[in-house]
C-alpha cells in the first residue's frame, strides 16, 4: 500500500524511542522534532519543550474564544523491544503484512496519536475550519510513568488551559468493536533487592548454613497471594467499593468472554481472584504482579553458585479507593514482616499513578460515545480498562478537565510484546474518528 498517510506512520515507527533506555535520548529528541514539523507542516505553532527527562511537543491552532478547546494527548516513547529474537521482522524497521503494521510503538501509542495528528491536518490542509480549537501535547515519557509531566503541567498551566481532553491510547474490546472506556487502573511500582553473604559463594561449600537471597526473594514473592490468587498484604483491599450490579451486568454483556482471553494468551486455564470474570479482574480488581526477576547465574549450563544478592520488580494496579502511596507502605510493610531471616532487604518505590473513573454519560462520555457510533456503526461498548495512564488524573487535579478515552488498539495488537501491531483499518478509523469526535465535542 503507498497510502502515504501509512508512509508517515512508517517514518513516525522508525525512530527507537525507547524512554527507559539512556542511550536512546538522542533518538526521542529526533522524534519529538520530526513531530514539531510534522505539526509546522499543518500550520500549528509547534514546539518542543524542556520536562526535566524526555522532551514534550505542543502544538496548538490558533485560539478562537468562540471555540471549545479540546486537547489531544498521545505519547511518542515505546517500550524496550525485548526479546528481539521473538520478532519477525525487526521491530524499528516496520513492515505491513496482512493488513497490520509490525513495529513496536505501532499500537502503543505512535499509530493512535499519528491518526489524530493526521485527522486535524486533512482538515487544515483543505483549508477548512475545525470545529474546536485544538492543542496537541505528545510526550516521551509515558511508559516510565509520566513523572516531569505534572510540574510541566503547572508551568504551562494557561497555555494548555482547555474543556475536555481526548486520547486513544487504550483497546478495543473486540476487533472494530468502537469503545469508549471510562475507567484505568491505577499503578505503583516497586523494587526489591534481597542481600546476603558478601559475595558470591561455592553452593557446595556454604549453601546449608546460609541463607540464599534467591531463595529468599522467590519466598517473598509468594507471600503477595493466597493459594486462589487474592493479595495477600494485610488491608489491600480496604476503602474499594464493590461493584454495582448495573455495572457488572454490562460487564458481563460485553463482547468478550473468558474464553476469548484464554485464547487470545495461549494459557491452558485462567487464574485469578475468585469471584470475578476475567475483564472484571483487569478492569476493576487491583492487583499485584511480578515484572521481572534476577539473580543467580544466568549464562549456559549450570553454575553451583550461592548468590551475593537477588532482586524483584513489582507493579500493583489500583481501583478507585487505593491510593499509591498507601499501597506502597502496605507493601513496604508486607515484605519487611515477611523477609527471611539472614539476609538484608532493600526496597525502592518507584513510578505511581493514580486510578481513573468518569461518567461516561456526562455530557463529554455521550459526545465521544456519538463520535464512535457515527465512524464505526454500532453503540461502543463502554468498558473498565486494566492498563494505566497516570497522567489523566493529573489532567484532572490540575487542569480540572475529564479524560474521553476512545482506544484504537485491537485486542491481539501485542502492545509491549513481541510482534506489536496495528492494524491499517483501525489507522485509518482513528483519522475518521478524531474528525468525528471534534465535531461532536464542539457542540454547546
Ligand atoms: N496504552 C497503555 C495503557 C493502556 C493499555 C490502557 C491498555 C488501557 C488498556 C500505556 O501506554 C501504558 O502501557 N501505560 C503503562 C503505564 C506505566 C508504565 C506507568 C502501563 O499501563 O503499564
Ligand atoms: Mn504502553
Amino acid at each position: 500500500m503507498n497510502d502515504p498517510r501509512l508512509g508517515e506512520l512508517l517514518e513516525f515507527l522508525r525512530f527507537p524511542s525507547v524512554s527507559t533506555q539512556s542511550e536512546h535520548h538522542v533518538d526521542m529528541i529526533a522524534c519529538a522534532e520530526w513531530l514539531k514539523s510534522k505539526f509546522l507542516a499543518f500550520g500549528l505553532d509547534a514546539n518542543v519543550l524542556e520536562t526535566g527527562g524526555h522532551p514534550a511537543v505542543v502544538a496548538k491552532t490558533q485560539r478562537d474564544p468562540a471555540k471549545k478547546t479540546v486537547l489531544i494527548y498521545g505519547h511518542y516513547d515505546v517500550q524496550p523491544p525485548d526479546p528481539l529474537n521473538e520478532w519477525t521482522t525487526p521491530p524499528f524497521d516496520p513492515d505491513i503484512r496482512d493488513g497490520r503494521i509490525f513495529a513496536r510503538g505501532s499500537t502503543d501509542n505512535k499509530g493512535q496519536i499519528l491518526a489524530h495528528i493526521l485527522g486535524v491536518g486533512e482538515v487544515l490542509n483543505r483549508g477548512e475550519q475545525l470545529p474546536v480549537n485544538v492543542i496537541f501535547l505528545v510526550e516521551g515519557e509515558e511508559e516510565i510513568g509520566s513523572d516531569h509531566l505534572e510540574s510541566f503541567l503547572e508551568k504551562y498551566q494557561a497555555d494548555l488551559a482547555c474543556d475536555v481532553i481526548a486520547i486513544s491510547d487504550t483497546g478495543m474490546v473486540s476487533h472494530g468493536y468502537p469503545t469508549l472506556t471510562y475507567a484505568l487502573r491505577g499503578i505503583a511500582a516497586l523494587e526489591f533487592r534481597v542481600r546476603g553473604p558478601l559475595q558470591d559463594l561455592h553452593s557446595g561449600v556454604f549453601g546449608g548454613a546460609i541463607s540464599n537471597p534467591a531463595t529468599a526473594v522467590a519466598r517473598l514473592i509468594a507471600s503477595l497471594h493466597d493459594g486462589e490468587g487474592r493479595v495477600a498484604i494485610g488491608g489491600f483491599y480496604d476503602g474499594i467499593s464493590p461493584m454495582p450490579d448495573w455495572e457488572r451486568a454490562a460487564t458481563a454483556a460485553l463482547p468478550v468472554t473468558d474464553e476469548d482471553m484464554r485464547k487470545l494468551t495461549g494459557v491452558t486455564e485462567l487464574f485469578g481472584e475468585p469471584g470475578y470474570s476475567a475483564v472484571e479482574r483487569v478492569g476493576a480488581r487491583p492487583t499485584a504482579e511480578v515484572n521481572g526477576i534476577g539473580g543467580g547465574y544466568q549464562g549456559e549450563g549450570t553454575k553451583t553458585v550461592l548468590p551475593k544478592e537477588a532482586f524483584a520488580k513489582l507493579t500493583f494496579r489500583l481501583v478507585p479507593g487505593q491510593t499509591p502511596d498507601d499501597i506502597l507502605a502496605k507493601a513496604e510493610a508486607h515484605l519487611r514482616a515477611h523477609c527471611p531471616r539472614g539476609v538484608t532487604l532493600e526496597i525502592t518505590k518507584g513510578h505511581s499513578g493514580e486510578p481513573y473513573y468518569m461518567d461516561p454519560n456526562s455530557p463529554n462520555g455521550l459526545a465521544a460515545q456519538r463520535a464512535l457510533e457515527t465512524v464505526f456503526g454500532r453503540k461502543p461498548a463502554l468498558m473498565r480498562e486494566g492498563g494505566s495512564i497516570p497522567i489523566v488524573n493529573t489532567f484532572r487535579k490540575v487542569l480540572k478537565v475529564d479524560t474521553v478515552l476512545l482506544g484504537l488498539a485491537s485486542p491481539d495488537c501485542n502492545a509491549h510484546s513481541p510482534n506489536e501491531n496495528f492494524p491499517t483499518e483501525n489507522f485509518f478509523a482513528g483519522i475518521k474518528l478524531n474528525q468525528a469526535l471534534l465535531v461532536e465535542l464542539g457542540k454547546k
